[in-house]
C-alpha cells in the first residue's frame, strides 16, 4: 500500500540542545516550538516485495548514501513494530531551504512516520507517531501536532515518555514569523554534531542545563497569558545562550555570518524605535523574526532592506500532519 503524509516544519522558541541518550534521540532538556506553515515536506512512501533496497528521492534527486542510511535506520524501526521485512521507495518533496538553520529534518521524519506507518496499516496514536518521529530527529516530534508544542522530556530509558504535546492549536494565537535567509548554503556543522560537541566539551553547558527549564516555565507562562512581549524576550534570551554555549565548545562552534548580525542589529532598531520584534536562530545562519501580524510589513520591509539578506519569507502558525 502506499500512503502519503504532509508536515510542516517548527521553529524552537526554547530549544532542544543536547542529547542524554543519541540512539534513542532522547534530549537533556524539554524544549517548546511554534509549528509553521511555510515549510513543509510532502512524503511518499510505498513498501514493496520487488524492491531490493531501500530507495530515497527528495526533489526529484536520487539522495546521497549518508541520507539513505539515515532514513533505512529510521524504516528499519518502523517495520520492526510492523514486523514486516520490506524495502520501501519513499519520495520526498521538500519545501524547506535544507540544513540552512531551518529545520528541514524536522518536517521530514514527522511526515516520513506518518507516511510510512500509514502505508503498512499501522494506526498509530499521535502519541505514538511522536515518539517515533523523534528517533528519526529529535525536532520532528514537535511536528506532529500544530501550534505551539512542548517537547516533554521524560524520563524513562526507553524514550515512552519523550514526546511533544500541544500547548495551543495553531488558530489560537495569530503572530507572524519571518524567515531572513542569509545563507542558503549547507551549514558545515550539523546540529547533532554541533549539540554532541557542546555537551562534550564546553564549560558553558551547565549553565545551560541550570537554566533552560526556567526559560520553559516563563515562556509557558507568556503564551497562556498571551504576551507577546514577555514571550519574545525569553525567547531570544534562550537563543542567545544557545549559541553561547556552542562558543565554548571545543573547538567552537559559530554558525552566525555577518548577515546574522546584520538582522540582530535590525530587531534591536525596530525595537528602540517601537516595534515589538523579537529574533530566534536555530543551528545555522539564518534569522527567524517573531512579530505581530500588524506590524508584519513594516518588520519585513525593514528586513529586507539588510545587506546581507538575501530574502524574507512570512509564515504564520501551522498544522500538525495531515495525510493527503
Ligand atoms: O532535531 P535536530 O537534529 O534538527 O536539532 C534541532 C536543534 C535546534 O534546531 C538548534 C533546536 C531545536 O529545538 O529545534
Amino acid at each position: 500500500m502506499k500512503a502519503t503524509a504532509r508536515a510542516n516544519t517548527n521553529i524552537a522558541l526554547i530549544k532542544y540542545w543536547g542529547k542524554r541518550d543519541e540512539e534513542l534521540f532522547l534530549p537533556t532538556n524539554s524544549s517548546l516550538s511554534l509549528t509553521l506553515d511555510g515549510f513543509y515536506t510532502t512524503t511518499t512512501v510505498e513498501f514493496s516485495k520487488e524492491l531490493i533496497n531501500d530507495e530515497l528521492i527528495i526533489n526529484g534527486v536520487r539522495s546521497s548514501d549518508k541520507e539513505l542510511l539515515r532514513v533505512s535506520r529510521f524504516l528499519n524501526i518502523v517495520r520492526r513494530i510492523a514486523e514486516v521485512d520490506t524495502y520501501a521507495s519513499v519520495i520526498s518533496e521538500n519545501n524547506v531551504p535544507i540544513a540552512a538553520g531551518f529545520a528541514s529534518s524536522a518536517s521530514a521524519f514527522a511526515a516520513l512516520a506518518a507516511a510510512s506507518t500509514k502505508s503498512l496499516g499501522l494506526e498509530l496514536s499521535k502519541d505514538e507517531l511522536s515518539i517515533l518521529a523523534r528517533q528519526g530527529s529529535g525536532s520532528a516530534c514537535r511536528s506532529i501536532y500544530g501550534g505551539f508544542v512542548e517537547w516533554k522530556m521524560g524520563k524513562r530509558d526507553d524514550g515512552k515518555d519523550s514526546k511533544g504535546k500541544q500547548l495551543l492549536s495553531e488558530d489560537k494565537w495569530g503572530l507572524t514569523v519571518l524567515s531572513a535567509v542569509v545563507s542558503s548554503e549547507r551549514k558545515k556543522v550539523s546540529s547533532s554534531e554541533g549539540m554532541k560537541r557542546t555537551v562534550e566539551t564546553s564549560p558553558f553547558y551547565k549553565g545551560w542545563l541550570d537554566t533552560v527549564h526556567d526559560d520553559l516555565l516563563d515562556i509557558k507562562a507568556a503564551i497562556k497569558k498571551r504576551d507577546f512581549i514577555y514571550l519574545g524576550e525569553v525567547m531570544e534570551r534562550n537563543a542567545l545562550k544557545m549559541h553561547g554555549t556552542m562558543l565554548g565548545a571545543r573547538p567552537p562552534i559559530l554558525y552566525w555570518e555577518s548577515g546574522t548580525i546584520e538582522v540582530i542589529s535590525c530587531v534591536y532598531k525596530l525595537r528602540n524605535s517601537g516595534i515589538p520584534a523579537f529574533f530566534t536562530i536555530d543551528a545555522g545562519a539564518n534569522v527567524k523574526v517573531l512579530c505581530l501580524p500588524e506590524e508584519e510589513y513594516k518588520v519585513r520591509e525593514a528586513l529586507m532592506e539588510q545587506k546581507g539578506v538575501e530574502r524574507v519569507i512570512t509564515c504564520h502558525p501551522g498544522r500538525g500532519i495531515t495525510y493527503l
